[in-house]
């Protein structure tokens, strides 16, 4: 058995009463690491107040570790560089944070001796998976342990439990909505969202609550696939990020709501809102339609599918899912340009120009009007030997069918 445990700290109940519960249950050290991810940007309490409870509860130490730079940059870009939506809508902002605790974990594991890392997920979602594959594929000798799969307590016990030891908490007996937050959006489950008839509460959203005036027009400049720039202004991913979201947010952009299939076999209704995400996403998508060239598109475009489903399933530190990054950093090399989006409320937002001195798109062979460069005599031979064998199919066997029968 471990002796000493880091554990992915949060704040709130779960890990909360998770520290005494591993010392009382299995006598071990605890040191709580709260990885900052972007989480809670508004309304959070302070570190000291987080540390104060960690300590009440009988941690040995408590480290903050500001990740959001990290997530930013190492994370949130290449999953823009994959346009990575799972099941073509989940821009993957639980999946993408995982990681990012994942690393530190084990980096404060090493500075603190232990000999083990836990965490606070439940037996029935994803992030246990991206929690225990992660730690592994990076930490072979380590262990994983997860008091909340294995206690068997309800919210109301543990909330007893919290009592009993004197672990000041805010948590109430009933807690409606499950949210997890980073800066690249939020995931919202439980309460009424759990029956996919029912219509999204309000209640639980913060950063699309409508509070501005449309439409909202921007652009967003890319360098090399990355986003650099909001406005002309230049400026690091993580700011990009939240100026965005403070941006586009309110006017209602960014929302989802989608019934998903879980890598543990059980399909689940969520919400979320992720506006930066989706914008960004959006943008980077079209200004690829204007320079990429159209074999490596296509290509691209069902690599992306797989290296959302490889991230969403905890695969993020996989040798296929790096090897997939070294294909998109490459396809990236052009992907340089502005795209401007323009957001209308109720949560519509569009691309309505893009540009790039990259750009594919030739006028000269495009355009309708007289002065064209294209030489229309071309097409008359091309489309015959295009057409050549589908014409030969349909002389000897296929014609008879290319009519409907009555
Ligand atoms: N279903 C999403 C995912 O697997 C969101 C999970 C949210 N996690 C949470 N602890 N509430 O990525």
């Amino acid at each position: 058995m471990a002796k000493k445990v880091v554990l992915a700290y949060s704040g709130g109940l779960d890990t909360s009463v998770a520290v005494r519960w591993m010392i009382e249950q299995w006598g071990v050290e605890v040191v709580c690491v709260l990885v900052d991810v972007g989480q809670d940007p508004d309304s959070s309490e302070s570190f000291e107040s987080i540390r104060s409870r960690a300590l009440a509860a009988g941690a040995m130490d408590f480290v903050v570790v500001d990740a959001r730079e990290e997530m930013a940059r190492y994370f949130c870009g290449p999953a823009i560089a994959a346009n990575a939506l799972y099941e073509g809508k989940y821009p993957l902002v639980s999946a993408l944070s995982r990681p990012v605790i994942v690393r530190h974990l084990v980096d404060q594991a090493r500075t603190f001796g232990a000999d083990a890392v836990a965490h606070g997920s439940t037996g029935k979602g994803n992030d246990q998976v991206r929690f225990e594959v992660g730690v592994h594929a990076l930490a072979p000798d380590l262990d994983v342990l997860a008091p909340v799969r294995l206690w068997g307590m309800s919210r109301a016990d543990s909330v007893d439990f919290a009592e009993k030891w004197g672990i000041p908490i805010k948590a109430t007996k009933e807690k409606i909505y499950s949210i997890d937050e980073n800066l690249w959006g939020r995931a919202i489950e439980c309460g009424e969202i759990e029956d996919p008839w029912a219509p999204p509460p309000e209640e639980p959203y913060t950063l699309t609550r409508i509070r501005t005036d449309v439409p909202v027009e921007l652009t967003i400049s890319f360098r090399q696939g990355v986003p650099v720039a909001l406005d002309g202004e230049a400026m690091g991913l993580a700011d990009l990020l939240k100026a965005l979201t403070d941006r586009v947010g309110p006017t209602g952009f960014g929302r989802l709501d989608m019934v998903e299939n879980r890598r543990v076999g059980i399909k689940s209704r969520e919400v979320y809102e992720c506006p930066a995400a989706l914008a960004l996403i959006t943008a980077h998508a079209d200004l690829e339609d204007l320079v990429l060239e159209r074999e490596l598109h296509h290509e691209k475009a069902r690599l992306q599918i797989r290296w959302a489903e490889l991230v969403y399933d905890g695969m993020w530190f996989s040798p296929l899912k790096e090897a997939l990054d070294a294909f998109f950093q490459e396809t990236q090399r052009h992907v340089s340009g502005d795209v401007r989006m323009r957001f209308e409320a109720p949560g519509v937002g569009r691309v309505t120009g893009r540009r790039s001195p990259e750009a594919l798109y030739d006028l000269g062979l495009a355009t309708y009007e007289a002065a064209d460069s294209f030489n229309h005599f071309d097409s008359e031979g091309f489309v015959k030997i295009y057409g050549l064998g589908l014409k030969t199919w349909a002389a000897r066997q296929g014609a008879k069918n290319a009519t409907p029968q009555s």
